[in-house]
């Protein structure tokens, strides 16, 4: 259900689910996760369900979970559908969501986090009928011959690597990677500009300022990344050359700690 149609009714129970899924390119997935909510509403004492990505994919979890502040949701349980989940995400989900909350301000729903698929008792059941139900399936026919198919080399000149190394991912680098595919995605970013690929990439070397970004052909490093510093480095550095120096970190030879930074109230803040 897109953001703007939560309903507010005073006589709806104030709790809501969110299925939190990694990624969804096409359509199809898209229809599959609103078929999962569907189902999620439909359960006792749900009030709303609804579907977001911590990749890739809108609305994005940040984006889901604002808008069920805005409708007043007291009460708000997220439902992991990944599998296998890594031993991390409750770890850096919950440090992300406290982000959110600071930056964000003002009242939040309590919010929890459901147990994964893989440690549901129900588990073995559905790959039993999986199992089961996979002996009716044709078996996929086998290509004699692979014809060779050709690539465009790409035109674009700036890359974005969003690093996934493991203490990037302890500071919730799979939301400010999947915050800058949506932009790249919202802004045409592959054919604005100079053009810009993003891709993934193990450590980036500056462990201490996770989550970091490092954006070519200058190599600049940002660090402490945010959505707020994916939204300044698309419009100032990707799109118009400027290096945004709040998140920036030069080589300069020496060790480096995250700088502080201004919160809402004024206040430095060492996130
Ligand atoms: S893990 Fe990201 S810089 Fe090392």
């Amino acid at each position: 259900m897109p953001i703007a149609e939560i309903e507010t009714a005073s006589s709806q129970p104030k709790r809501a689910v969110v299925l939190v899924a990694k990624s969804a390119f096409a359509a199809a997935p898209y229809r599959q996760m609103q078929r999962l909510a569907d189902l999620a509403a439909a359960l006792p004492g749900v009030g709303h369900a609804s579907f977001s990505f911590t990749e890739q994919g809108t609305p994005s979890l940040r984006e889901a979970l604002v808008a069920l502040r805005q409708a007043e949701f007291s009460d708000v349980l997220l439902l992991p559908l990944m599998l296998p989940i890594e031993p991390s995400f409750t770890a850096w989900l919950t440090k992300s969501l406290r982000r959110w909350q600071a930056e964000e301000g003002g009242a939040w729903p309590n919010v929890r986090i459901a147990q994964g698929l893989a440690d549901s008792p129900l588990l073995p059941a559905l790959m039993a009928e999986l199992v089961v139900g996979a002996d009716v399936a044709a078996p996929v026919p086998r290509l004699e011959k692979l014809a060779p198919e050709g690539s465009l080399v790409p035109a674009q000149k700036r890359r974005v690597l969003v690093c996934q190394g493991g203490p990037c991912n302890a500071a919730g680098a799979d939301l400010i990677w999947g915050h800058l595919r949506n932009q790249q995605d919202r802004q045409k970013l592959r054919v604005t500009g100079d053009g810009t690929m993003t891709a993934k990439s193990t450590c980036l070397g500056p462990c201490n300022l996770a989550p970091v970004v490092q954006v070519f052909p200058e190599g600049t490093y940002y660090g402490g990344v945010t959505e707020a510093a994916i939204d300044l480095i698309v419009t100032e550095h990707l799109l118009s050359g400027v290096v945004v120096d709040e998140f920036a970190y030069q080589p300069t030879g020496r060790k480096q700690v995250l700088r502080p930074r201004p919160s809402s109230d004024g206040k430095s803040d060492q996130r």
